[in-house]
């Protein structure tokens, strides 16, 4: 496969359902001269969310999908993509279980961002189960995404020691702050392979 040349940006499309910090943050890298990326579109299965706004208000296209009946759904997200020619999708708070079927039409170029370190606790709540038992560590995770939740090969990890102050509000926090720092170092780390 070719490689990129740094001089063509791949189009991009953020799936939000709600705050958007890591969308800030991918917008925040998408205006960098390095960039390999131009934050073309933002999907999002929830209207009035932060992440919505922040969109609109930067003026990035942004769609708000009635997720009522997922097939349509995904149907109509697809047809967006399409027209939009969006080749890598990031996952960023999106709610929402893509099917077997969505992710063979974009075939490793879903990604997705997660608060533990995984294959360590996978699904939701992870520092309410981390702190309840008594990690050392906790941190995040990029990876791909694939047909099984929070499974696909991981792309980048960061870690941080937990404190005996620590309880589930203030890990999130500081994980947080993590993860808007990693997503775009992982897409600087697989772009050139695309
Ligand atoms: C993040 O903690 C992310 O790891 C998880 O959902 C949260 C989204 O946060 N998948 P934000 O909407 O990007 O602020």
């Amino acid at each position: 496969m070719a490689k990129l040349t740094g001089k063509k940006k791949i189009f991009c499309a953020v799936f939000i359902s709600g705050r958007g910090t890591n969308l800030k943050s991918l917008h925040k890298y998408s205006q960098k001269k390095t960039s390999l990326i131009n934050l073309k579109l933002v999907i999002s299965n929830k209207s009035n969310v932060a992440g919505v706004k922040f969109a609109r208000k930067n003026k990035i296209k942004t769609k708000v999908i009635n997720y009522k009946n997922k097939q349509k759904a995904e149907k109509k997200i697809l047809e967006i993509l399409n027209e939009n020619q969006i080749k890598l999708i990031c996952l960023a708070g999106f709610m929402k279980i893509l099917s077997k079927n969505f992710l063979k039409k974009f075939k490793n170029k879903i990604i997705n961002i997660h608060p533990s370190l995984l294959p360590k606790y996978k699904g939701l709540n992870t520092h309410e189960r981390v702190i309840q038992n008594r990690e050392k560590f906790s941190g995040c995770t990029v990876h791909f995404v694939s047909e099984k939740l929070d499974s696909g090969k991981i792309i980048i990890q960061e870690r941080i020691k937990i404190l005996k102050k620590d309880n589930p509000k203030s890990l999130a926090k500081k994980i947080l702050r993590i993860e808007n720092k990693i997503y775009p170092r992982a897409l600087q780390k697989i772009i050139p392979n695309f």
